[in-house]
């Protein structure tokens, strides 16, 4: 692993680099971007920075400059050997008083690189019995305040499944703790809208775009809001994300799906052509 710590490469990643009372680390406030590293090359790193600018300016942070984030992106990777890897973007409200009101003092910003193995093809799912809040003031932002995440992911651990899905507040479905869901049902490809409150998820955005260009026969793409019970009767349903790329899900709650079935067979050789040809589509 290697860390840069407000403009510091450190020596040692692990070593004390930030002050204790950093509003990231007291109260969460603070947003981040997670890059998927290929070959040493970081993967679609315009759409994080810019994504990374919209989610400070949703908490009211000042604008991150991209360009000293990717000073520090290139401090993390320079002279590394990382075939397959993480970029964690940290940037908080800096130095604060210890409630939840900010002081006036500078951001903080980590970038820190690390290792990374493939997820496996496929995995499972559970439905968890917590919303997502799609009209909170931090809806779609992706803000370091994640715990509600951690103890989801944990249910899912749980019950034998690598990741958890919400409904929203109204009862559609909404995204996992970090992933966009899509799934096949009545003869069409489906996701939830952002108006449902789900992330902005970049993945889950070129999988639009390149599923717009190159759509499997018959199967129309849609955007859509409906209650997370859908999944009890979708064909095929499958994860996107950074780190997942596309991921065939083989079980959702008690039920067993073909995974990786036609669609999502078809979404992932997609997905690694269109990967191959541009590091920053
Ligand atoms: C809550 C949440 N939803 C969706 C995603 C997927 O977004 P992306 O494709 O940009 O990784 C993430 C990513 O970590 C996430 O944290």
């Amino acid at each position: 692993m290697r860390a840069w710590v407000n403009g510091r490469l450190l020596d040692d990643p692990t070593e004390p680099s930030l002050p204790v009372s950093d509003h990231g680390f007291t109260v969460g406030d603070g947003v981040f971007e997670s890059v998927k590293v290929v070959a040493g090359t970081p993967f679609a790193l315009t759409r994080h920075l810019e994504r990374l600018a919209l989610s400070a300016a949703g908490l009211g942070l000042p604008e991150p400059d991209p360009d000293v984030v990717r000073t520090g992106v290139a401090a993390v990777l320079e002279g590394q050997d990382l075939p397959l890897g993480r970029l964690r973007i940290t940037y908080t409200g800096g130095m604060a008083p210890l409630g939840s009101g900010r002081g006036g003092a500078p951001p903080t910003l980590v970038v820190v690189a690390d290792a990374m193995t493939a997820w496996d093809a496929s995995t499972s799912v559970v439905t968890v019995p917590w919303p997502r809040n799609e009209r909170g003031a931090i809806a779609g932002l992706k803000t370091t305040s994640y715990a509600e995440n951690v103890v989801a992911l944990a249910h899912a651990q749980r019950h034998g499944a690598s990741e958890a899905v919400f409904a929203n507040t109204a009862g559609n479905l909404c995204e996992g703790t970090g992933s966009n869901v899509f799934y096949v049902v009545d003869g069409e490809l489906r996701t939830p809208t952002l108006g449902s409150g789900c992330l902005a998820g970049i993945s889950r955005a070129l999988l639009l775009e390149w599923y717009g260009a190159a759509p499997v026969v018959g199967v129309p793409l849609r955007e859509v809001d409906e209650p997370v019970e859908v999944l009890r009767r979708a064909e095929e349903v499958f994860l996107v994300s950074t780190t997942r790329d596309v991921q065939a899900v083989r079980r959702c709650d008690e039920r067993d799906l073909e995974a990786p079935g036609p669609v999502t067979a078809a979404c992932m050789r997609l997905w690694s052509e269109r990967e191959a040809a541009d590091s920053d589509p």
